[in-house]
């Protein structure tokens, strides 16, 4: 069942944070949906730019809704993740979407108030919930580059005029992660100090924390020892969860570990089957290795076991 962002975060906030994850294709979908079934986990499907143009948007939304129909039980919110205005009028005007983030992190101050708020009109009009970012973590998404130097943890003064200049309902802080595989070269960590001043200005509010992949490093030596490169990376100590949840974060995003398993299952599959070409083999370990990884994540989030508990206060 889809629901409201909104809904989601009411059950959460203070207690646990709601998985978000990434997908791009049918093989990513079913692994998450059978992992936050196998872990009775509510958690929130999203989509970025490139992945609703990887395919076509509406391949993938379409992959969605049937996944809503295989998996009855799932109760779940569809994000737009990153989006840029066009990007989040488009998902607000399909009508498919519970809730869209709009980026606008890369602005100054007063436009990135401007962008957000003609986002949040147009989307509260229609009952959708709005995600905006102020601050910028470091990393590559999509079409940006913030390197370490020119990421900027979110000011909390500024977090609590933009929330209610905006009147945005959920907010990505910069508190020192970033996205892809390399997070933290030198000797950062996670600013809980902020964390803790926000939720002091802004009670009850969601936050949301992107970057939060935990980059196991037994997979990517794992990746490694099938022939992969990837040197250096580094993630968030996933144990750090529960307490950015009891400080308001109530939205952890997380992709690249994905991406992660993905890439091992299929190096090890290729390098001990160097004869085989058909995709279904590894694509059936990969989707049974996913709805692993996302069960396990979800213990981590707190999330795991939540279901029948939302699904009561969804019925009331
Ligand atoms: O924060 C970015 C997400 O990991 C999505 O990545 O834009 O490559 O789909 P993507
Ligand atoms: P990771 O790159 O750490 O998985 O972060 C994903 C993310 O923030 C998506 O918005
Ligand atoms: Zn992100």
């Amino acid at each position: 069942m889809i629901v409201t962002t909104k809904e989601l975060f009411k059950a959460a906030y203070g207690k646990y944070a709601i998985g978000a994850y990434n997908i791009n294709n049918l093989e990513q979908c079913m692994g998450l949906f059978r992992g936050n079934i196998q872990s009775q986990a509510p958690f929130i499907v999203q989509l970025s730019k490139g992945a609703r143009s990887y395919t076509d948007k509406l391949m993938l939304e379409g992959i969605i809704r049937s996944a809503d129909q295989v998996f009855p039980e799932a109760i779940f919110a569809v994000h737009l993740d990153h989006g840029d205005e066009a990007t989040c009028m488009d998902c607000i005007n399909s009508g498919f979407y519970s809730s869209v983030m709009i980026d606008a992190s890369g602005e100054e101050f007063e436009k990135n108030i401007a962008i957000t708020k003609r986002v949040v009109d147009a989307a509260h009009a229609k009952g959708i919930v709005v995600e905006a970012e102020l601050g910028q973590l470091g990393g590559v998404e999509e079409h940006v580059s913030v390197s370490e130097s020119d990421a900027k943890l979110t000011d909390p003064d500024q977090a609590k005029e933009f929330v209610e200049r905006t009147g945005v309902d959920s907010l990505a802080c910069a508190i020192g992660t970033s996205h892809g595989a390399f997070k933290f070269s030198g000797t950062q960590g996670l600013h809980f100090d902020v964390l803790a001043e926000i939720q002091k200005r802004l009670p009850g509010f969601p936050l949301v924390m992107h970057g939060s992949s935990s980059v196991p490093q037994d997979e990517v030596a794992r990746i490694n020892a099938a022939g992969g490169k990837i040197i250096g990376a580094k993630g968030v100590d996933d144990n750090q969860f529960r307490k950015a949840a009891t400080l308001g974060v109530t939205k952890i995003n997380i992709d690249t570990d994905g991406r992660l398993v993905w890439c091992r299952v299929h190096r090890e599959h290729f390098i001990s089957h160097p004869e085989n070409f058909d995709l279904r083999p590894p694509g059936k370990v990969f989707m049974s290795e996913y709805a692993n990884f996302i069960a396990a994540k979800n213990e981590k989030l707190g999330s795991a076991g939540q279901l029948p508990a939302l699904r009561e206060m969804l019925a009331k």
